[in-house]
């Protein structure tokens, strides 16, 4: 088991606190959240420590349309929660509390490590997921006007599952897939299609590369990473001249390059985000509005990017 599920402590360790959380997980899925942050609330008074318990509580009393009461919460989780696996800092930070809107890889790895088992199903099936799709077509339309027959060494950032490098397996000679997740990664070596995996920031995997990558993807990836700049850069040096860089977003209408959601993902703003790419000496060749998926019944605006190392 990955450590840091390890230390998401799902029980209280008290057996009684952990039956009243139980009904207030119960009550939540009842959508009683007001009533589940109350029982959660007296839970918490026998378990102080319990640092799951202060992520349930926030997470009750956002629902419940709490705010204020949720921040009370997420800041007693960043006192607690000193590797930061539950995201206190971004919940802070997404509502205007303080807290830092910067990349969290611990909360990232912890997030995908738990959600690793039932990704495909969640996403696919029921989040109408179709980035990967998307971008396979927009890669096949590069490689017809270029003449491209098969890419060489491609790199697939944020890999995940290997959702995306099934559809790269075919266009490819070389798949190295990079991801913080080593359930995820788990769940892609399964399927057999990497030639190379590893667990690492894909900022740091792109660092070891300098003009030896013939292709590199990210889907729904740099939506966890914030800003684009060193990431784009360190993506347009690992490039061959020609090289392409494939990506998707979810994008927002503001001026700002990047903003936080309450989603806990970052949306980029296109205009800045074309800029960044051509300054880190990668030349736009597309980018084309998608729905990314769906969150919460609403469609996740995004945008599908290709650009060319010059
Ligand atoms: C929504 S999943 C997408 C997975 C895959 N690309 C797909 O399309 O199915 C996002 C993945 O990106 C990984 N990830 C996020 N930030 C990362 C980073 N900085 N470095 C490496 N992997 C990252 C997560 O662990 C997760 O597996």
């Amino acid at each position: 088991m990955p450590n840091n599920l390890r230390e998401i402590q799902y029980s209280s360790g008290d057996l009684v606190a952990d039956r009243r959380a139980s009904y207030a997980a119960a009550l939540a899925t009842e959508r009683a959240f007001a009533e589940a942050a109350d029982l959660m609330t007296q839970t918490l008074e026998m378990v102080p420590q319990w640092v799951a318990g202060w992520n349930l509580l926030g997470g009750y009393r956002e629902a419940a349309g709490d705010i204020a009461g949720a921040v009370v919460a997420w800041t007693q989780l960043l006192q607690l929660d000193g590797k930061g696996l539950f995201g206190a800092a971004l919940k802070l930070a997404a509502h205007g509390a303080g807290g830092s809107a910067e990349a969290a890889p611990a909360y990232v790895e912890a997030l995908f490590d738990d959600y690793a088992p039932r990704f495909e199903d969640a996403l696919v099936g029921r989040l109408g997921y179709r980035t990967p799709e998307a971008l396979e077509t927009m890669i096949r339309a590069v490689m017809v006007t270029r003449g491209i027959g098969r890419f060489g060494r491609v790199l697939d950032l944020g890999c995940g599952t290997g959702l995306m490098g099934g559809r790269l397996r075919p266009l490819v000679e070389r798949l190295e897939g990079v991801d913080l997740s080593a359930r995820m990664l788990g769940e892609a070596r399964r399927k057999g299609i990497y030639d190379r995996l590893e667990k690492d920031d894909l900022k740091a995997v792109l660092d070891q590369e300098q003009a030896s990558i013939d292709l590199i993807v990210a889907a729904d990836v740099l939506n966890y990473v914030g800003a684009l700049e060193a990431p784009l850069a360190s993506a347009g040096r690992a490039l061959r001249r020609g090289g392409i860089v494939a990506f998707s977003l979810e994008t927002h209408g503001g001026s700002e390059p990047v903003r936080l959601g309450t989603s806990l993902r970052f949306q980029h703003a296109v205009e800045p985000t074309l800029e960044i790419c051509r300054t880190a000496g990668l030349e736009v060749i597309s980018a084309e509005p998608v729905v990314i998926r769906m969150d919460r019944g609403l469609p996740v605006d995004g945008m599908i990017v290709l650009t060319e190392r010059v």
